[in-house]
């Protein structure tokens, strides 16, 4: 332990943006003299609209967070009932839940060991006449092979979901990642880039869906005197969408700041072997959510566990996304697809992927801080 490198203060693995306070109390008196509190408000239409734009998308359609945003995409896709639904094991548990939650079946997919998003050419395998849909998860923010995997559900006639939870203001070839497959879901918690405390989006092409998902989100309520679905409460309250408006101001000054940061990682990390240092492909702009490490043990002399514990006597609390899979978890580890057989390399991938913090506030001194301890940790 060299005790100089300690942090003084424990250093998380993100730091949510705030914006300024006079500015939303501003927001807020325009909300107490309307009294208008939720309900598809005026900042909720505001924001919806401004998302568009940023996100370089048809429609957007926002929720009260992530999850019941992927939830309601699910439902409004019409999916049969007890059908399956091809995904990845690598991600946050609400990927599968969302399956579930809709009685679908998760048959979990081995995922790409370069990409580590699910792996296309192994989705035909677990096709069968039960498979409705394909949801794939573009993790950390590094893209599905979406052209392979639309051609796949044109030739089996199935419906696509992305789940880019991790993905705010991520293009392809310039292009809005929230263009691609029948739907997308962004989410807005307090961890990601650009937040709304919690909160998330739908984002979709077929703009049929607006009015079905407007629905769905408020209940099924059509009118006062119809109701026309099972729908849920995934309304997005006034204050959040204000601090949605107000954080689309300052979270491209927060981007800023972490590419700096990124570069100071990959330039003193990049030589320390038995270190792969995580990139989204050419061609993607990285949506600077994490910062990703995989760790080689038998190079680098020790596990990734070991170099997880060892930055907590550092004050340095990084993140071991996503360990365990999710086929791991109770509720899905009979499933046959859950099998370690069925899912090599992400039962490997889980071992190696390390998140090193990564918010403007760390500053590209605290990174340069960090890679040092990982370079003393490697030699001691
Ligand atoms: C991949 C992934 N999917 C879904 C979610 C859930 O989103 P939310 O927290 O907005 O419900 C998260 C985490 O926040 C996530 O990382």
């Amino acid at each position: 332990m060299h005790s100089e490198l300690k942090f003084e203060k424990p250093v998380y693995v993100t730091s949510p943006i705030l914006p300024d306070l006079g500015k939303f109390n501003d927001m807020l008196r325009a909300i107490w003299a309307s009294k208008w509190l939720t309900n598809h408000g005026n900042m909720h239409a505001e924001l919806e609209k401004r998302l568009e734009s940023v996100l370089k998308v048809k429609n957007v359609s926002i929720f009260n967070n992530g999850t019941i945003a992927l939830l309601t995409a699910l439902k409004v896709l019409d999916l049969p009932p007890g059908s399956e639904v091809i995904t990845t094991p690598f991600t946050f548990p609400a990927t599968p839940h969302c399956i579930t939650w809709n009685h679908l079946k998760p048959v979990f997919c081995d995922i790409s060991a370069e990409s580590m998003t699910i792996d296309a050419d192994m989705i035909e395998r677990h096709v069968n006449s039960q498979t409705s849909a394909i949801l794939g998860v573009h993790v950390y923010g590094i893209p599905c092979d979406t052209e392979k995997i639309e051609m796949i559900a044109k030739r089996h006639n199935l419906k696509v979901v992305y789940d880019a939870a991790h993905c705010f203001t991520t293009e392809i070839n310039g292009a809005g990642i929230g263009t691609c497959g029948d739907m997308s879901m962004f989410s807005f918690h307090a961890t990601k880039l650009f937040h709304t405390v919690e909160g998330g989006c739908l984002t979709y092409d077929n703009s049929e869906y607006r009015e079905k998902l407007y629905f769905l989100r408020n209940f099924g309520i059509k009118n006062e005197d119809e109701v026309v679905d099972i729908g849920i409460n995934g309304k997005m309250n006034e204050l959040q969408a204000c601090i949605g408006l107000l954080n689309l101001e300052i979270f491209e000054e927060e981007k800023r700041k972490r590419i700096a940061i990124r570069s100071t990682y990959v330039e003193q990390l990049q030589t320390v072997s038995g270190i792969r240092i995580v990139h989204v492909p050419e061609g993607v702009t990285d949506s600077m959510g994490y910062f990703v490490i995989r760790i080689h043990e038998d190079t680098f002399g020790l596990s990734r566990d070991a170099v997880y514990q060892k930055l907590k006597e550092y004050n340095v609390f990084s993140r071991k996304y996503f360990y365990p899979l999710c086929s791991e978890y109770e509720p899905y580890k009979s499933l046959p697809s859950s099998s370690e057989e069925n899912l090599p390399v992400a039962n490997r991938v889980k071992r190696e992927v390390l998140c090193l913090p990564l918010f403007g506030g760390l500053g590209t001194a605290g990174a340069a801080q960090i890679c040092e301890i990982i370079k003393r940790i490697r030699n001691s």
